[in-house]
């Protein structure tokens, strides 16, 4: 039956909408509610035997597993390599035997994730592919096959597999964490429940919508919009921007908070919305001073965070969006729906084609 956009105006909102939904959905292949336990689908080889991780994707899928790094790295204390699949497949990298490489990919058929995967098979990896169409290309190929139950997606900018991919890759970090004697079974009762607590996060995410609604009309007149984020925040910089610049077509670039004053800064002017993804945490204070120094060039901040952070740095913003407090291996997930809001309320405002933006298209199967 044909997928129906039902009281929504777009697909692409209809299925930020279904996150809460799907992510459940897809959790509930990864972890068992009665031990509170990860548990993944039944593999023939050692998981705490591996000693390097591959992770090689296209687009939103990329961001996904650089998420994945962060936790692999440090949950897990895994040595991750990660790379976009058209650099990745051409630049001889260095695959030793005993390694896992991970496949991301909500069609299965993009054609260069499909080639690195081709490769790194053919140099010895065991092949885990994180994919949300059941029957694709990456899923046949896979020695581990760990799907994402999103259903399908219409609109071309990912949103719901996006979320999905990364409540598989926190399962997995968590079950390779255990494996490896890096998590203790009581982390992984705390992991877990907090898995499962995602998608009523999620839904609280969802409750913001109308405020973001609201603060579109402030960043939609925009030429240039930056996002800033820090360690596993920074990659959700990146999708926002990029999120941002594939449905509205405004120039977005997501930086590491940190690098900001490497080069951005020499743009920031009263023009330049200035996104910061920042939950409280350790690396908060760093992320603080970096507001000032936007603030010191006239630039305008939207801060999405949670209350704690918030309450530190929220006033002198020109918005806030704030997100509940979670843990680390969720934070992710959670802060997705506002960036996708964001761009989602930005395009409507300059009436854009949402679902089927100029020049894109849903699965690059040509290289
Ligand atoms: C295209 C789509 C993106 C997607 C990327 C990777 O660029 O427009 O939304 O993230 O391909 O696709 P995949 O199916 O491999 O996740």
């Amino acid at each position: 039956a044909a997928v129906e956009k039902g009281n929504f105006r777009h697909f692409m909102q209809k299925e930020i909408y279904d996150q809460p939904t799907v992510v459940a959905q897809t959790l509930q292949s990864y972890v068992r509610r009665d031990d509170e336990s990860v548990a993944l689908p039944q593999i023939d080889f050692d998981l705490s035997s591996i000693k390097r991780v591959t992770i090689v994707a296209c687009g939103t899928s990329y961001y996904a597993g650089l998420v994945a790094k962060y936790w692999f790295e440090h949950f897990a204390r895994l040595p991750v390599d990660i790379d976009v699949a058209s650099e990745f497949r051409y630049r001889d990298p260095v695959l030793e035997p005993g390694g896992l490489a991970i496949f991301i990919s909500q069609s299965g058929e993009t054609a260069d994730t499909l080639a690195a995967l081709r490769h790194c098979k053919a140099n010895g990896q065991t092949i885990a592919v994180v994919v949300n169409v059941p029957t694709s290309s990456m899923a046949r190929e896979a020695d581990l096959l760990l799907p994402t139950h999103a259903g399908p997606e219409i609109g071309v900018a990912s949103t719901k597999a996006f979320t999905c991919q990364l409540a598989v890759l926190a399962a997995l970090a968590a079950h390779l964490a255990v494996k490896r004697g890096r998590m203790t079974r009581d982390e992984e009762r705390k992991v877990v429940r907090n898995l499962i607590e995602t998608p009523s996060a999620l839904n609280a995410a969802l409750a913001y919508d109308d405020a973001i609604a609201a603060m579109a009309h402030l960043i939609a007149p925009a030429r240039d919009v930056l996002y800033l984020g820090r360690g596993q925040d920074y990659p959700l910089a990146l999708e926002g921007a990029l999120k941002l610049k594939e449905i509205s077509y405004i120039h977005a670039e997501g930086y590491a908070s940190g690098e900001m004053k490497h080069g951005p800064i020499a743009l920031i002017d009263e023009h330049v919305p200035v996104i910061v993804i920042a939950p409280s945490g350790p690396l908060f204070e760093k992320t603080v001073s970096n507001m000032q120094e936007v603030r010191a060039r006239g630039g305008k901040i939207v801060l999405i965070s949670d209350a704690e952070g918030l309450a530190e740095a929220g006033e002198g913003c020109m918005a806030t969006i704030e997100m509940p407090q979670v843990h680390p291996l969720i934070a992710p997930l959670v802060y997705a729906v506002p960036v996708q809001l964001l761009a989602y309320h930005v395009a409507c405002v300059k009436g854009t084609d949402v679902d089927q933006p100029r020049n894109l298209a849903k699965s690059v199967t040509v290289e």
